[in-house]
């Protein structure tokens, strides 16, 4: 037997099954509640098989009038005790399959908030979100619904088989001689839809992320007019899902008509059996209707039991998918160096980082200090590596030669939690979350700052003039993403939050390049005031901010090309006094 999910991916199904089983474990009272539903259940359906024989000949046959009145009866309690026992199984199961579906969400969710920034690069959030919504659905869906239809199925066919056993044992196992093609049928079915669900999953994931891509940008899709391009594709990949969701329902198809047929040809099998017993006086009207009915009951028993093989495959596809997420490394945290305070010492000693699978490194060879109470500036063109080099500090990313000291203590020997706690950091693209302005300027471990704290922050940020006119103030929502806001005005919310953490060492990239220049400078002001007792590193490309930076990093091609201060590298006439030449004409022609 081939197992065309192994590809690329090392546990075995079966492996991978027990794993998701074990997730099933805190829910194994609500399982044995469902169990037993199932066997009061499958007994009822026996105990109406059984009853097909007095119906026929005490009834019709023998027209016994003591009969009339206690069959009926007895028909509708078996069904009342059928319907309870059913209803048990299902809440029970349920419970069960939601809680696990729950379980991963919060697990694979807490696994994404902890991998390196590297494999964001590589793993579209789109497909982040497939593996928290269907993934986990359709893993509890394996775990527990496909166990449900197993154990209430097979128990039917048990209880069946055990009512044609007691009426003629001869009939019965004729009619076992006709079940293994049966099975050979369920199996060669399963194969090819295991293999077709894969592919269709994955173009699932692919379908979302166009629609993602082209939706969350829609403004440039239609200002350049993309819709149609956009549309192409789109359409594309929905064909191609079409055509995959085709093959699978013709699958599908295909396989509950085998499987009746096969039905049939038993049912024509049997009744030539009992035609032979009955002559012989074996077999009475009752017992072959019994038997007959009985029969009726295993076909859509089995029925369900094969689509359970393709719920475990895609259940165990689902599964791998989300332990291969389990599985990968955290960032590294192996730190145990605690710091409540840093003095913000930042060395950076021959510093290579590359971003996964790139040729050129993004960073090359960076040396420089940046000392406690003195503003760095790094400038240089776009693309030149200004964003990487800062990234490094936080470590969302780690470079793959040479050190970097905080303290003088490399990086990664403080606790991650530690070393981050010691900075405030305002990214080139400011993200905000949606709730209140407050929550937003007091997130994460700031969230017990007091309201004046918050007050201040926001004020620092010459924020509060715009967050003054919002009807609700502080307590505005600011919408998804902060859509709700300007983009200058979301700046200034990044700031305050980045005032109100107080840390030792600031990091601001292109943090004021959406304000306009007076509330630039009001913003500067503030941050100046910041900066004497702490370390700061400024991506900027106005130079009000550069010409009093105690030091600029001059970046080109992530190699730092220059540095001094603005005097020093205007006198040396290279890059720096190119690029401030350039912004000097601009300054003045405009
Ligand atoms: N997540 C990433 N994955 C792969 N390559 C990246 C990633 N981020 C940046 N790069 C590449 O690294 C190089 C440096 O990018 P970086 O963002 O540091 O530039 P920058 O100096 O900040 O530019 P800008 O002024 O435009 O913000 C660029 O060539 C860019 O293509
Ligand atoms: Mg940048």
């Amino acid at each position: 037997m081939s197992h065309v999910l192994d590809n690329g991916r090392n546990a075995s199904p079966w492996g991978t099954y027990r794993r998701l089983l074990s997730y099933a474990a805190p829910y194994r009272w609500l399982l044995v509640a469902a169990a037993i539903g199932a066997l009061l259940e499958a007994a009822a359906g026996g105990g109406f098989l059984l009853l097909m024989k007095p119906i026929t000949d005490e009834t019709f046959i023998a027209r016994n009038r003591d009969v009339a009145l206690w069959l009926p009866l007895a028909i509708v309690g078996l069904f009342v005790l059928r319907g309870v026992a059913g209803y048990m199984t299902d809440i029970s199961m349920g419970r069960a399959a939601r809680s696990i579906a729950r379980d991963f969400r919060v697990q694979v969710m807490d696994k994404y908030l902890h991998l390196p920034g590297a494999r964001f690069d590589t793993e579209p959030v789109a497909s982040m979100l497939v593996r928290l919504g269907s993934d986990s659905d359709q893993v509890a869906q394996a775990a527990v619904d496909a166990m449900k239809v197993m154990v209430q199925q097979s128990l039917q066919i048990v209880a069946s088989l055990a009512v044609m056993l007691w009426y003629s044992w001869t009939v019965t196992v004729t009619i076992l001689l006709v079940a293994p093609p049966l099975a050979w049928v369920m199996d060669r079915v399963a194969k090819r839809y295991r293999r077709i669900s894969h592919r269709i999953q994955e173009s699932n994931a692919q379908l979302m992320l166009a629609a993602d891509q082209a939706l969350s940008s829609q403004q440039d899709v239609k200002i350049y007019g993309a819709q149609a391009s956009e549309m192409a594709r789109y359409r594309g990949l929905a064909d191609n899902n079409l055509r995959l969701a085709m093959k699978v329902e013709s699958t599908r198809g295909i396989s509950s008509a085998a499987v009746q047929l096969l039905g049939a040809v038993g049912l024509a099998v049997l009744l030539l059996i009992a035609g032979h017993e009955a002559l012989q006086g074996r077999l009475s009207a009752g017992e072959f209707v019994s038997l007959m009915t009985s029969m009726m009951a295993i076909i859509p028993a089995l029925k369900q039991l094969t689509n359970v093989q393709n719920m475990l495959q895609r259940g165990v596809a689902s599964a791998q998918r989300l332990f291969s997420v389990l599985d990968s490394p955290d960032e590294s945290n192996s730190g145990t160096l605690r710091v409540e305070r840093a003095r913000g010492l930042i060395e950076f000693r021959q510093v290579t980082a590359r971003y996964p699978g790139q040729g050129s490194p993004a960073l090359a060879d960076v040396t420089f200090t940046a000392t406690p109470g003195t503003v760095t500036a790094i400038i240089g063109r776009s693309g030149s590596g200004k964003s990487s080099l800062i990234k490094l500090i936080p470590r969302f990313y780690d470079p793959e030669s040479g050190q970097i000291l905080l303290d003088g203590h490399p990086l990664q020997d403080y606790v991650l939690a530690d070393l981050r706690r010691q900075i405030a950091m305002v990214g080139q693209q400011v993200t905000l979350f949606d709730g209140t302005i407050a929550d937003n300027v007091a997130y994460g471990e700031m969230s017990q700052a007091s309201a004046e704290q918050v007050d201040q922050a926001v004020a620092s940020a010459n924020a509060s003039e715009f967050v003054e006119q919002l009807p609700l103030g502080l307590q505005a929502e600011v919408g998804a993403r902060g859509g709700r806001l300007s983009g200058g005005q979301r700046q200034r919310l990044a700031i305050a939050r980045a005032m109100l953490k107080d840390a030792p060492i600031l990091i601001l990239d292109e943090a004021t390049a959406a304000l306009d220049n007076e509330s630039e400078r009001l913003v500067q002001d503030a941050l100046q005031r910041l900066m004497p007792d702490r370390t700061t590193l400024v991506i900027a490309h106005r130079l009000s901010t550069i010409e009093h930076a105690d030091q600029v990093l001059v970046m080109d091609h992530g190699r730092i090309v220059e540095r001094g201060t603005h005097a020093e590298l205007l006198a040396l006439g290279g890059l720096y006094a190119h690029l401030h030449a350039m912004q000097f004409r601009e300054k003045h022609s405009a």
